[in-house]
C-alpha cells in the first residue's frame, strides 16, 4: 500500500499591475510535458503526460478578486486545449475544443477569479482527444477561495484534502491502455486517487474536509466510508458541490458522483482512534464495467490522538446565502442519444460545424434547459460551460433530485437512462460561443459535444 499523493501548490512566476484596469494580476507558467510514473514496482514506469510533468497537475490556489494569467506551453506529445471547469472564463480562454496548441506552441489564458469560493478542476479539452489526454494525465485542481468561506472555520491546511478519483487499465508492460469499448466508455480495473492505486492516508481522530472529484473518463462512483470491523457506513456532512458551498450542510452516508462532479464533505474521525476506515464504491448505480477491486477506493488509517484542534468545530448549520432559484418561461429541449456510431445532441455533433451551435440565449436571460436521455443504458453527465445552474427536477429513472444535488448550484448533472432533468441558469456574464456536452469523455470525443452562443440583444 502506498500513501495518498498530495499535488503541490502552483506559485505565480511574477505579479504585475494591468496599467489600464489597475488590476493586480498573478502570472503563472505551466508546461505540458511527458512524465514517467512508477505504479508497479516490478514493471517499467508508465508513460503519461502532465501539467508541469505531474499527475495530477499542480493545484492552483486562487483568491476571489485576484486575476490570473496562465501561460500553458505545450512540450508535447499531444495537442493541448485547457479548460478550467467550473469558472466562467471569457470564450477565448475557455478551452474551446478546436482551439488547441500543437507541440511547440503556447497559449496565455486569462482567468477572472471573480466568483464565489469553489472547487474547480482544469483539464484538457482537445477535439477528439479529450478522453485520452485526461486519461494520460492532463488534469488538476484549481481552488478558488473567498473571505466568506475563510470565515467559516472549516478544516484547513493538512485537514483540507483533495481527492481526485479515477480508474485506469495497465498492460503487462506497465503502459496505460485506452480501450473505449467500441466508443461506449473506458472502464479500468484499477481505482486511483490522486494518481495512486488504492492509496492510504494517515489521519487524526478529528474533522477533515475532503474535496472529491470524479476525474474518471467514464466511471461513476457511489462512495461510502466503513470502519474495518463492521459494515455500517459513517455519516458525514456534504457542504459544497460544483459551484461552491451550500446554504446548509446535508447529512448522508453515501455520495454518488458522475464524471466531472465535485462534492465537498466533512468527515469526523473522532471516536475511530486506531482504526481503519475504508472508502468503498457501491457498484449498483448504472452501467460501468466492473472488476474484482472496483468496489474499493482508498483507506484512512486513524491515529491515536489529534495534534491540532484548530478548525475542528461542528460544521456551521448556515454556510452561505444562496438566492432563491430563478424563474423562467423559456424552456429549451436537448436530447442526448446514440445514432449509428455517434453520440449526438438533438441529432447534432461537434463535427457538424454548420449546426453545432444549437441555441442562442440572450445575454442575461434565464432559461430552463430540459435535458433528455435519448435511450440506451449509458450514463451521460451533462456539463454546461459558463453558467452555474440549479437542478429543478428529475423525472423518469430515479425520479428524484438527490438532496445534495439540490442543495447547491451545479455545472454538471448526472443524466441516467430513462431520465429527463430540468436545470435553470442565467446566461451571463459574457457573450460568446461556449460548449455543452456529455462528460463521459469517450462520448464527448465521439461527438456528444455542441455549443450555445450567448448573444447581446440588439438595441
Ligand atoms: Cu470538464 Cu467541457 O469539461
Ligand atoms: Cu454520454
Amino acid at each position: 500500500k502506498f500513501p495518498l499523493p498530495i499535488p503541490p501548490i502552483k506559485r505565480p512566476k511574477i505579479t504585475y499591475m494591468n496599467n489600464i484596469t489597475g488590476a493586480i494580476i498573478d502570472y503563472y507558467e505551466v508546461e505540458v510535458k511527458p512524465l514517467e510514473k512508477r505504479i508497479y514496482p516490478n514493471l517499467p514506469p508508465t508513460n503519461m503526460v502532465g501539467y508541469d510533468g505531474l499527475y495530477p497537475g499542480p493545484t492552483f490556489a486562487m483568491q476571489q478578486g485576484r486575476e490570473a494569467v496562465v501561460r500553458f506551453s505545450n512540450s508535447g506529445p499531444t495537442n493541448m486545449s485547457v479548460h478550467v471547469h467550473g469558472q466562467y472564463n471569457r470564450a477565448p480562454f475557455d478551452g474551446w475544443a478546436g482551439d488547441y496548441a500543437l507541440p511547440g506552441q503556447y497559449k496565455d489564458y486569462y482567468y477572472p477569479n471573480a466568483q464565489n469560493a469553489r472547487t474547480i478542476w482544469y483539464h484538457d479539452h482537445t477535439e477528439f482527444k479529450t478522453g485520452e489526454n485526461v486519461y494520460m494525465g492532463l488534469e488538476g485542481f484549481y481552488l478558488l477561495t473567498d473571505e466568506a468561506e475563510q470565515s467559516l472555520g472549516l478544516p484547513a491546511d493538512d485537514y483540507d484534502v483533495l481527492l481526485s478519483i479515477s480508474d485506469k487499465q495497465y498492460s503487462a508492460n506497465g503502459s496505460l491502455v485506452y480501450n473505449t469499448n467500441g466508443g461506449n466508455g473506458l472502464w479500468g480495473d484499477v481505482i486511483q486517487v490522486n494518481g495512486q492505486p488504492w492509496p492510504h492516508l494517515n489521519v487524526e481522530p478529528r474533522k477533515y474536509r475532503f474535496r472529491i472529484l470524479n476525474g474518471a473518463v467514464s466511471r461513476t462512483f457511489n462512495i461510502s466510508f466503513h470502519a474495518d470491523e463492521n459494515d455500517e457506513a459513517l455519516r458525514f456532512s456534504v457542504i459544497a458541490s460544483d459551484c461552491g458551498l451550500f446554504s446548509h450542510p446535508v447529512t448522508t452516508d453515501n455520495l454518488a458522483l458522475s464524471m466531472g462532479e465535485r462534492y465537498e464533505i466533512v468527515v469526523d474521525f473522532a471516536g475511530y482512534e486506531g482504526r481503519k476506515i475504508m472508502v468503498r464504491n457501491a457498484r449498483d448505480l448504472f452501467p460501468c464495467i466492473d472488476y474484482a477491486a472496483t468496489d474499493r477506493v482508498m483507506l484512512f488509517i486513524v491515529g491515536d490522538a489529534a495534534t491540532s484542534n484548530t478548525n475542528n468545530d461542528a460544521v456551521p448549520s448556515s454556510l452561505r446565502y444562496i438566492p432563491p432559484p430563478l424563474q423562467s418561461n423559456t424552456t429549451k429541449n436537448f436530447t442526448f442519444s446514440r445514432i449509428g456510431d455517434e453520440w449526438l445532441v438533438n441529432g447534432v455533433g461537434f463535427t457538424d460545424v454548420e449546426h453545432r451551435i444549437l441555441t442562442r440565449p440572450t445575454h442575461g436571460s434565464d432559461e430552463i434547459w430540459e435535458l433528455r436521455h435519448g435511450g440506451g443504458n449509458s450514463t451521460h453527465p451533462i456539463h454546461i460551460h459558463l453558467v452555474d445552474f440549479q437542478i429543478i427536477s428529475r423525472t423518469g429513472g430515479r425520479n428524484e433530485v438527490l438532496p445534495y444535488e439540490a442543495a447547491g448550484k451545479k455545472d454538471i448533472v448526472w443524466l441516467a437512462p430513462g431520465e429527463t432533468v430540468r436545470v435553470i441558469a442565467r446566461y451571463a456574464p459574457w457573450n460568446g460561443v461556449y460548449m455543452f456536452h456529455c462528460h463521459n469523455l469517450v462520448h464527448e470525443d465521439n461527438d456528444m459535444l455542441v455549443a450555445f452562443n450567448v448573444t447581446q440583444l440588439e438595441k
